[in-house]
Order: structure tokens, then C-alpha cells, then sequence
């Protein structure tokens, strides 16, 4: 795991120096203004001063109390500036890469139907994201770069920047975009090109063969917003391995193991709070009884059935 402080992409030195250099001036104007502050109130207090006196202005001072701020928001606004421009202005050499936010994952596709669920990235080579959002507004944010931006639907969004630094990064979504919005995080994975082009051969292609009638129910219903399919742990239990899994289940009279048939996962689905999953929150799922017909839930479970045997 990297470090905060790792300045892990070309744009984060100057990222860094705007930051700091407000930071810098905030803290000495606290500290100045706390101490002026107490020096004032001891300083003119009416005990000090039986007789007060009248000002009317000071020309000196205010000149120099417009002039000094002034030339420090027109600095910080510099730092900014020679950080920001930069980002906005795509080297013509950027390897691109679509960055697909949706809820609750990111996806990086190189083209070629080659895509990832981690951003593998050539350790010194520029590379340009192209940010699409499938659902709502989120955002990409990898902090040990320094860089962040929204992904809108319906909105041609983008970054770029080089990698410096070889190593494996976090990745955030920092625009808030619903329930599992603080489980949508991936990873960098900054390699040599040499490596990088040996992962991106390797890449499968995910073969596009029709799903069985049982996955398209379960997408129809948005089961898979809260039960993965891969194995990672979202609101529900996942789908991955389910049937014939062996699990403890919190019921009315107590915990019990359960192994999961056609009954059980049927149950879940018409009553699903009745025997819950251990580890997971009751009430979160609703009854499916009215939405999905006894035909369709013998679709589901034997979907659950092939997808443990081919696996
Ligand atoms: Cu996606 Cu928050």
C-alpha cells in the first residue's frame, strides 16, 4: 500500500505546491490574527485608556492591508493556475482508456473489447482517461496522483497523466451516487511497458454469449445491484457459488446452517428476511413474491445450478 504522501503521477508536484502554499498562508494568518486580536484587547482596554481618542482613517495602513492580500490571492491564484492548465491539455501521444463509472463499480476498457476491472497502466507513458458514466454522476479520484474528475452521464468527461511512480494506488469514487457508493473503489497498477504489454496480450476478451434466462431475470430485477456475481461483497451475499453453499442463517429461534437449494434460495426471494444470511442486514430486501412468477424463480434457480457446475 502507497502512501498519501507519494507524488505518484507527473501533475501531483504541482498539485501539491497550490495546496501547500495556501495552507501555509491560512496558518500564519490564524496564528497572526489570534495574537494581534489578544495584543488589541489588551493593549487599547478602557483601563489603559481613560480618554478615548477619535480616527477618522490611516491612508498607510489601508493601502497596505488592499495591497498585501491582494498580491497573495494573485499568487495563490498562480500556484492554481500553473497546476490546473496542464491537466486540461492532452499530450498527442496519450494512450486512452474509457473509464466506465456505474453503481457500484468502475470498469477501464482499452479497446478491443479488452476490458478490466484495474487500471494496469506503462510506468513513464501518458495516458488519457475518457470518463463515461453508465447510471449517475460519480467521480474518479486517485489521490496518490492528484487527480479527480466528475463522470456524468451524457457528458464527454476526461483526464490525463503520466505515471512516475510503479506500484499499486487506490482508487475513489468521491461523488456520493447512492448506497454502496463507499464500496466503489478499484486499484492503479502501475507496471513496466514491457509487463503492461504482456498484461494487456494476456487480457481475456469476455466471450459475448447470450445470458441464460435465469441472469436475465435476475438483471431485469436489479438483483445484481446488491448481490455481485463476481464473488465481492456488496449489500447482499453473492451470487458466485451460491448454489448447494452451506451458510448460517439468523432466524426467529436462532442461528442455523442452511445449504443453499432450490428451496432456500426460492424462500429468499419471496421472504427474504425470514432466514437471514449471518453478517448481512435484515429489512434491506424486499418480498420479489409479486414481481417474479414461479416459473421465472425456477429460471433463477436453475441459472445458480449451471453457473456452480461450469465453474
Ligand atoms: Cu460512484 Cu460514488
Amino acid at each position: 500500500m502507497e502512501t498519501l504522501f507519494n507524488q505518484g503521477s507527473n501533475l501531483a508536484e504541482a498539485v501539491d505546491r497550490a495546496f501547500i502554499f495556501i495552507f501555509a498562508i491560512s496558518f500564519i494568518f490564524t496564528i497572526g490574527i489570534t495574537v494581534l486580536m489578544i495584543y488589541i484587547l489588551v493593549h487599547f482596554s478602557r483601563k489603559k485608556n481613560k480618554n478615548p481618542k477619535q480616527f477618522s482613517h490611516n491612508t498607510k495602513l489601508e493601502v497596505i492591508w488592499t495591497v498585501v492580500p491582494l498580491i497573495i490571492v494573485l499568487m495563490m491564484f498562480y500556484y492554481g493556475w500553473v497546476g490546473f492548465a496542464p491537466m486540461r491539455q492532452v499530450p498527442a501521444d496519450a494512450m486512452p482508456v474509457t473509464v466506465i463509472g456505474r453503481m457500484w463499480s468502475w470498469e477501464f476498457d482499452y479497446g478491443n473489447g479488452k476490458v478490466s476491472k484495474e487500471l494496469v497502466l506503462p510506468f513513464n507513458k501518458n495516458v488519457k482517461l475518457n470518463l463515461v458514466s453508465r447510471d449517475v454522476n460519480h467521480s474518479l479520484f486517485i489521490p496518490a496522483f492528484r487527480v479527480k474528475e466528475d463522470v456524468i452521464p451524457g457528458y464527454e468527461n476526461y483526464m490525463w497523466f503520466r505515471p512516475i511512480m510503479k506500484g499499486t494506488f487506490d482508487i475513489y469514487c468521491t461523488e456520493y451516487c447512492g448506497l454502496a457508493h463507499s464500496a466503489m473503489l478499484s486499484k492503479v497498477i502501475v507496471l513496466d511497458s514491457l509487463e503492461f504489454k504482456q498484461w494487456l496480450t494476456e487480457l481475456k476478451v469476455p466471450d459475448n454469449l447470450p445470458d441464460p434466462p435465469g441472469l436475465v431475470i435476475i438483471k431485469a430485477n436489479a438483483c445484481i445491484t446488491c448481490h455481485s456475481l463476481d464473488g465481492s461483497k456488496v449489500i447482499g451475499p453473492t451470487f458466485k457459488g451460491l448454489y448447494g453453499r452451506k451458510t448460517l442463517v439468523v432466524t426467529e429461534s436462532g442461528d442455523k446452517e442452511i445449504e443453499a437449494n432450490d428451496e432456500y434460495i426460492k424462500k429468499s426471494i419471496t421472504d427474504p428476511n425470514a432466514e437471514q444470511v449471518k453478517g448481512y442486514n435484515k429489512g434491506l430486501m424486499q418480498s420479489y413474491k409479486e414481481k417474479i412468477s414461479a416459473e421465472d424463480l425456477d429460471k433463477i434457480v436453475d441459472y445458480f445450478k449451471i453457473s456452480v457446475e461450469t465453474k
